[in-house]
């Protein structure tokens, strides 16, 4: 477990609360950052260490949504786990019922009185005062024991969806909290997602002010690629350091990704988690492995009907297009062909399962895995794809751009002026390697000579030029190919510059100026092509630090 400071500071709650220096705890975290975990580790540690403080952890289920059950099984676990915290028996938090009551220590006996109200109001239909009892239990204990109890509510998004007898027809399960998150002997952490969903609760009258967020950040890089690391050790799979740290920055540092990539390499068989498999993994992974599981359990909660499912799926790609946030949404009925209702509806569905975000209009969230299980979906359901074709799809969209290396393909036409194409397009490289100015002009001359000397040398038919840049933070490689005649190095002759001077052509330098600015020029006849490749190994001193200079 790497959040020890998080958990050691969660389990001096109780005492904080206490002395007034904390109030109950919002904790937020993105999808999968391990809230869960770290609530259970928490809950694990003070249960095992004797502690004067009483842990209870409950996490809110589609299952439970009809609030009387939900009541039934909150006092249920409650009563279970305060029990087996005494007995430190853990079976008895298993299992239906009230069965562990032998268990109880005489001087908890007023629990069987708990247990016996419960029974009457659930046995009297009391919709109202089973909930009050069951949400005030935890209260009731730490009242009567004087023992305070840490109350971990996790996926507390789902109390708003509590009902009576049907959907949406009960608002009120967070307002039953309000009194208990009002003891100081009963300090609350709730969690879940999304975040906005959360705090639009907290940002309620009853709740204003009851609570402080904590916000559960993506793991450091180090720290997610030791993850990775030891999941693959317990699975007998190597991976290399470098390879898997770019990889779990790409992942956000996301504990559920990571987790789930380890797994699915392992079923997979390989032994090893080279670049290649990792993203193969990938892309298995979000297009039918247990990560779009997550995401289309999360989808399908949201929206039951397959059709409504497709629309926010074509709806999602549509918004993923325009950069930013979109608060004109009035074209989209007309765009996608249905009622406008129906896209309001769709929209503030997957705002509130957190697919879009925004805080007047919507925004898809920039997280790529979030983004690429939609796309996913989307050339499956709308553009009829096989999940073979999905998966190479995904694969092939990595396997270049997201590499160690950025590396691209141009082919230029042998026409007047065609090399400043290649330059245009490396100043673009240029930029993301951030690149000094200067550095960037004089390799984008070299390229303008070796790309001029492939049209002038080669007089193939063929009459186009091929570029292949592969760049990396500390190297640059461009190979330029052309077919035709073989550039043979050796017969070039070191022009005489005077003749040059006083000539009107003024070709022939080009290779010693290309020679001049880059570390290594190869040249090499491949089979019919001769490839001219400048290779350029990248200095501190020649990358920007402060990018303020480059847009300036
Ligand atoms: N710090 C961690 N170290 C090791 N494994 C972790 C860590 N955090 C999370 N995990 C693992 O990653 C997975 C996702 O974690 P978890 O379920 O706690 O995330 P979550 O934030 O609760 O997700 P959700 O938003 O779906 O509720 C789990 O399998 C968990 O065991
Ligand atoms: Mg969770």
């Amino acid at each position: 477990m790497n959040r020890t400071n998080e958990v050691l500071y969660l389990k001096r709650l109780p005492d904080l609360r206490e002395r007034h220096l904390a109030g109950n705890i919002l904790l937020e975290g993105a999808n999968g950052s391990g809230k869960t975990e770290l609530l259970k580790q928490v809950y694990r540690s003070i249960y095992w260490e004797d502690s004067p403080i009483v842990p209870f952890y409950y996490a809110f289920k589609t299952a439970t949504l009809k609030a009387s059950i939900f009541a039934q099984d909150y006092f249920t676990q409650f009563i279970r786990q305060y029990i087996s915290f005494f007995s430190k028996d853990p079976s008895l938090v298993i299992g239906r019922g009230l069965s562990p009551a032998r268990a109880i220590p005489p001087s908890a006996a007023w629990l069987l009185d708990l247990m016996d109200e419960f029974e009457e109001l659930r046995k009297a239909g009391d919709f109202c005062g089973q909930l009050l009892a069951a949400v005030s239990a935890p209260a009731h204990a730490a009242a009567m024991s004087g023992k305070p109890v840490l109350i971990m509510l996790d996926n507390f998004q789902m109390a708003l969806r509590l009902y009576e007898t049907t959907p949406g027809d009960f608002s009120g399960l967070a307002g039953f909290f309000e009194s208990p998150m009002k003891m100081n002997l009963c300090p609350h952490i709730v969690t879940g997602t999304p975040t906005e969903t959360l705090e639009s609760v907290f940002a309620e009258n009853a709740f204003r002010g009851t609570a402080e967020r904590m916000v559960l950040r993506p793991l450091p890089d180090d720290v997610a690629r030791a993850l990775l690391k030891s999941f693959c050790d317990k699975l007998g799979i190597r991976e290399e350091r470098e390879t898997s740290i770019r990889f779990v920055r790409f992942l956000a540092c996301n504990p559920l990704y990571i987790k789930c990539i380890a797994h699915s390499i392992r079923r997979m068989g390989k032994k090893e988690a080279t670049h290649r498999d990792l993203w193969e993994s990938y892309s298995h992974e979000v297009s039918e492995g247990e990560i779009a599981l997550y995401w289309s359990s999360i989808l399908s909660e949201a929206l039951r009907e397959p059709g409504i499912r497709r629309l926010a799926v074509r709806l999602f790609m549509h918004l993923a297009e325009s950069n930013g946030e979109v608060t004109a949404t009035g074209r989209l009925p007309r765009m996608l062909g249905v009622a406008e209702a129906e896209v309001k509806e769709v929209l503030a569905a997957l705002k509130c399962a957190g697919f879009l975000t925004g805080t007047t209009g919507y925004k898809v969230p920039k997280e790529p895995v979030l983004r690429d299980f939609m796309h996913s979906l989307y050339m499956q359901d709308i553009d009829s794809k096989t999940p073979d074709q999905v998966r190479e799809l995904i694969r092939a969209k990595y396997s270049e751009q997201g590499s160690p290396d950025m590396c691209f393909e141009i082919i230029l036409p042998s026409v007047p002026d065609a090399e400043l194409i290649a330059a245009k397009a490396f100043e673009q490289i240029a930029q993301t390697l951030k690149l000094q100015p200067e550095v960037t002009e004089r390799i984008q001359l070299a390229l303008i000579e070796a790309c001029i000397n492939a049209m002038e040398h080669s007089g193939s038919f063929e009459r186009k030029v091929f570029l292949k840049f592969r760049a990396s933070e500390e190297r640059l490689e461009i190979a330029v190919e052309s077919s035709g005649r073989f550039f043979d190095p050796e017969a070039v002759e070191d022009p005489a510059i005077e003749l040059k001077l006083t000539s009107a052509n003024k070709r022939g330098w080009g290779l010693k100026l290309i020679q001049s600015i880059m570390d290594e020029v190869r040249i090499e006849r491949i089979d019919d092509r001769t490839r001219v490749l400048l290779i350029k190994n990248i200095k501190k001193e020649e990358v920007v630090h402060d990018t303020r200079k480059l847009q300036s």
